[in-house]
């Protein structure tokens, strides 16, 4: 294996695989917890740098299928929407650790937009004109929405991502290329959900209960934005890739049935978030929402 490759696959396996010192258990809410999950998103941190990626070349029917994906849109403005929601939360911390975990995590999101952006050039897709990325007036409830909405989102990109990899919808070196990038927001997710665990228990006892009203208005405002998503139309009125929640799964992927592919999507969940220390949370509302609704799913 040449040099290169060998740094790129350790920085592979350093991403996937993180574990806090010692066996003890940790107290969700101490400074230990924070430590834990921040340190967690900091040193499984993936250099690559998105200039220096081949893009495959590839065979004119692979090229449509990938260029006339109903995805990229929503995927470039999501990606630039959460820079600059993390962005502006992250410079509300004053936790030196959390903030320089935060300002990762809002590259992260700047570093996937950037990657897309080679991509639709490299491939020649059109997209819709960007629409400005406003910085947010609320930074903790805008840093909440691009949170809950990645663990929403990454829950089934994970199952798509990996039907798409199995029809051979996506060719190999294209699955290669991204999958760090999917990864990434294995991470992204479970650091927030451990921010939201710790978070929670350092508020005191009379803030807590309007926390609480504030999550349930951010998953409300997420449901109702996903259907806007599906009817090609987003919560800012901005035309989206249109019906991609009707037609993506059919599009891209095997011939799954609804239930294999929330089984897929439950599989990939575990297998991305199997390599982190066990002591951290794992997201569970979008799993055990998917749960649920395997049992009303014919076998
Ligand atoms: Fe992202
Ligand atoms: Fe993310």
């Amino acid at each position: 294996m040449s040099e290169t490759l060998q740094q790129h696959a350790a920085a592979d396996h350093a991403m996937r695989h993180w574990n806090y010192p010692g066996r003890t258990p940790v107290r969700i809410g101490s400074d230990e917890h924070k430590q834990m999950f921040c340190r967690m998103l900091l040193e499984t941190h993936n250099p690559y740098k998105p200039a220096v990626i081949d893009w495959p070349p590839l065979a004119p029917g692979e090229l449509h299928r990938i260029t006339s994906l109903p995805i990229w849109d929503i995927a470039v403005q999501t990606e630039g929407r959460a820079s600059i929601r993390v962005a502006a939360f992250a410079s509300t911390v004053r936790d030196a650790l959390l903030r320089q975990a935060l300002d990762m995590d809002g590259a992260e999101e700047a570093r996937h937009k950037a990657v897309l952006s080679k991509l639709v050039e490299a491939y020649g897709i059109k997209l819709a004109p960007e629409p400005e990325y406003p910085v947010p007036k609320n930074a903790v409830r805008a840093w909440m929405v691009t949170g809950y909405s990645e663990c929403i989102d990454s829950f089934f990109a994970f199952g798509l991502f990996r039907s798409a990899q199995k029809s051979g919808y996506f060719p190999q070196e294209l699955v290669e290329t991204f999958e760090p990038v999917i990864q990434e927001e294995a991470r992204h997710i479970l650091f927030f959900v451990n921010w939201v665990a710790w978070y929670r228990r350092n508020l005191p006892w009379w803030r807590r209960p309007a926390f609480l009203v504030r999550s349930l208005t951010v998953w409300a405002f997420l449901i109702w934005e996903r259907i806007g998503i599906a009817r090609g139309i987003d919560a800012d009125g901005v035309m989206h890739d249109a019906k991609f929640a009707a037609t993506g799964a059919s599009n891209i992927g095997e011939e799954l049935s609804p239930r294999a592919m929330i089984e897929l999507c439950l599989t990939e969940n575990d297998r991305r978030m199997s390599g982190y220390d066990e002591r951290l949370l794992r997201p569970t509302t979008v799993p055990r929402l998917a749960k649920f609704a395997l049992r009303f799913l014919k076998k």
